[in-house]
């Protein structure tokens, strides 16, 4: 079923799954826009999918995912997977598993790197991850997020540093903030950079939030997300993630525009839903969010394998004779005899 933008404006005063009092959040900042309309006043950059010369379909033998990929599954109302990785082997073993993306996100400050937040982490740390990332990565498409302080001062620093990212082997960048950061955004795909958006809980802005908290509560900060959702959109993003907000917010924002959007503690009507790997498999050191769901105990076979190992060499098990090298036949004749006669000489 398709939304319109009318569906929202003051002027219908139509009621949004009951909550009766939205009619009073003016909605005219949508007029005009509508992603299902063939006259849209701002298309998406990026094109319709049939201009595409090169378009990849999904299904049958296993493709790389593009951009295209990701907006041809919302259209093809196909959900979208996506997990984080940070090295080489996860990164292997997450794109074997055919994840359509592989965020190398800022959350490797705490998970790899063992900071307290994701503000510390520089674009030297992130790029080392992102190369060796790329190294394991065929199919997946490869989002790297740009880390706090490489964007936020200027549209130039944006571009530079972007540039480097793809340069590591990124397909796009992951960029935070909503409105007050499109035209930045606009800027960054102008220099051909895919640009992923990310707004709600926004851990880089964790001072100014006032900690880690659901955002869009308030009428106010629906409103908000909204415009900060469709200003994204309008931008021209590849898809946009969407943390920490209500599942009703979430999926208004996914039924508003045309980027897909990412979901990650904010329910299950996203077009795709994103989680840390470190969070499924128990490799975080704290209690899970509310939205983890856990799926391996990665902790605890890890822990199991090193004090086996711990064991199997304190108690001479480990290595047997089987796991040792042995020397060659005439080689272990000759040296017996040597010592031997060794023997023989001391007795
Ligand atoms: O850094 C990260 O892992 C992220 C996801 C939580 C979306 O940005």
């Amino acid at each position: 079923m398709h939304r319109s933008a009318s569906a929202f404006s003051v002027a219908s005063k139509t009621p949004v799954r009951g909550h009766s009092d939205l009619t009073q959040v003016d909605w005219t900042f949508l007029e005009g826009y509508n992603k299902f309309s063939s006259d849209r006043l701002y298309p998406v950059s990026g094109g319709a999918l049939e201009g595409n010369v090169n378009f990849i379909p999904i299904g049958g033998p296993r493709q790389k995912i593009t951009v295209a990929s990701l907006r041809e599954k919302k259209s093809q109302r196909k959900a979208i997977t996506c997990l984080t990785a940070y090295d080489y082997p996860s990164a292997r073993l997450v794109d074997d598993a055919e994840i359509d993306i592989i965020l190398v996100g800022d959350s490797l400050a705490m998970t790899m790197l063992g900071y307290e937040n994701t503000l510390s982490v520089t674009v030297d740390e992130m790029l080392h991850h992102v190369r060796a990332v790329r190294r394991g990565v065929k199919q997946a498409l490869l989002i790297a997020d740009m880390p706090f302080g490489s964007y936020q001062a200027s549209a130039e620093d944006a571009v530079r540093n972007a540039t480097r990212f793809v340069k590591d082997g990124a397909e796009a960048v992951k960029i935070e903030g909503g409105e007050k950061r499109a035209d930045l955004i606009r800027r960054v795909i102008d220099a051909e950079i895919p640009v992923a958006g990310h707004i709600g809980l926004t851990p880089q802005s964790v001072n100014v939030l006032g900690g880690y908290k659901v955002q869009g509560k308030s009428l106010t900060d629906i409103e908000q997300l909204m415009r900060d959702a469709v200003a994204l959109d309008r931008a021209g993003v590849c898809c946009i993630y969407l943390e920490g907000i209500p599942r009703d917010v979430a999926a208004m924002i996914t039924a508003e525009v045309g980027a897909p959007t990412i979901g990650i503690g904010a329910g299950p009507d996203c077009d795709g839903q994103v989680l840390v790997f470190h969070d499924i498999l128990n490799l975080t050191f704290s209690e899970p969010a509310k939205f983890v769901r856990r799926y391996g105990d990665g902790a605890r076979m890890v822990a199991q394998a090193v004090r086996a190992f711990k064991a199997d060499v304190e108690s001479r098990q480990y290595p047997s004779d089987a796991e040792s090298y042995h020397l060659p036949k005439e080689t272990k004749t000759a040296l017996d005899a040597v010592l031997e006669r060794k023997r023989a000489m001391l007795a």
